[in-house]
């Protein structure tokens, strides 16, 4: 057999790409395509060897076991490899001067229950009272009234209300509705850092990599209002240990934002807050367009 005869590692690439060309969708050709070229040349780059081989399959189907309804790990794989942030940036390019995007995230509820200006969210103790308020403007500075803000948050436990079958069913969420003049108020608590489940295999390749599961203290929220884009988004808490660091890479500059701390006894306290509390303001800024869709499900990690 002369070296002419051999098949090269070029070939079976070319051959496994060329196996797609009598797709007759095309967009799933270009993707089925791309897929492969790229899978095989990580595996060229690094020289993949067999034993690399068998524990990415091992791995694969540990991903597979521990996923069900309430856990999903294929969605923990996306987020801690930055996977979720590209496809969320790639999907809502930023809007001139808009408020930001960031991922959904695996704890959103729909149908929060509707709140009152400056209602507290917590159903039960749950950290330190945090007011946040604002106003939602359109890219030009207009006021929004009735913009929906859809809020959930973790408590001092870390966890949200999802996470604990216990918790009041609207606990740490709610939505709230613009005033004629734009502005709005809640009553939060003052987030905490947590991390992302972290007993399955995207918790063993953090470990084995020197990553850490943590996520910096954040409220979720999704911005809505008639002829405006929704906007899914966080606000992080500038105080907080991993900003720079976050598991799921979801930090945006614009997004940071200081609270501010308020003795018990501060004339400014808002009517319904105790002791000691933090205060944060947040003007929330809406592109134009119609996209009145809700997020979809992504199924939930616990
Ligand atoms: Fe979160």
């Amino acid at each position: 057999m002369s070296a002419d005869d051999r098949t090269s590692p070029a070939e079976i690439t070319a051959a496994a790409v060329a196996s797609f060309e009598g797709c007759g969708d095309p967009r799933l050709r270009e993707l089925m395509q791309a897929f492969v070229a790229h899978l095989h040349a990580f595996a060229a780059e690094v020289g993949l060897t067999e034993d690399e081989w068998r524990v990415m399959i091992d791995t694969l189907t540990a991903t597979g076991r521990i996923t069900d309804e309430r856990r999903q790990e294929f969605i923990l794989w996306s987020d801690a490899l930055g996977l979720s942030m590209l496809v969320d940036a790639l999907s809502h390019p930023p809007a001139a001067d808009a408020t930001e995007s960031t991922v959904l995230g695996p704890f959103y509820v729909p149908g929060s229950p509707l709140r009152g200006y400056g209602e507290p969210m917590a159903e039960e103790p749950a950290g330190m009272p945090a007011w946040v308020h604002g106003r939602v403007l359109s890219v030009d500075g207009e006021p929004i009234a009735g913009a929906e803000l859809d809020v959930w948050q973790n408590g001092d436990d870390r966890l949200y209300a999802v996470q604990r079958p216990e918790a009041p069913e609207g606990h740490l969420r709610g939505r709230y509705r613009t005033r004629e003049d734009g502005t709005y108020a809640f009553t939060a608590v003052r987030p905490v850092p947590y991390p992302i489940p972290d007993d399955g295999p995207v918790g063993r390749m953090l470990a084995a990599t020197g990553r850490h599961p943590w996520r910096p203290a954040h409220i979720h929220m999704i911005v809505r209002a008639p002829g405006f884009r929704s906007v899914a988004t966080h606000i992080f808490d500038a105080a907080s240990e991993y900003l720079d660091s976050d598991a799921v890479f979801a930090v945006k500059r614009s997004l940071v934002r200081p609270f501010v701390d308020h003795a018990a006894d501060d004339p400014e306290r808002p009517p319904g807050i105790e002791g000691e509390w933090v205060s944060l303001e947040l003007d929330l800024v809406l592109a134009p367009g119609d996209d009145d869709s809700e997020p979809v499900d992504p199924g939930r990690t616990a």
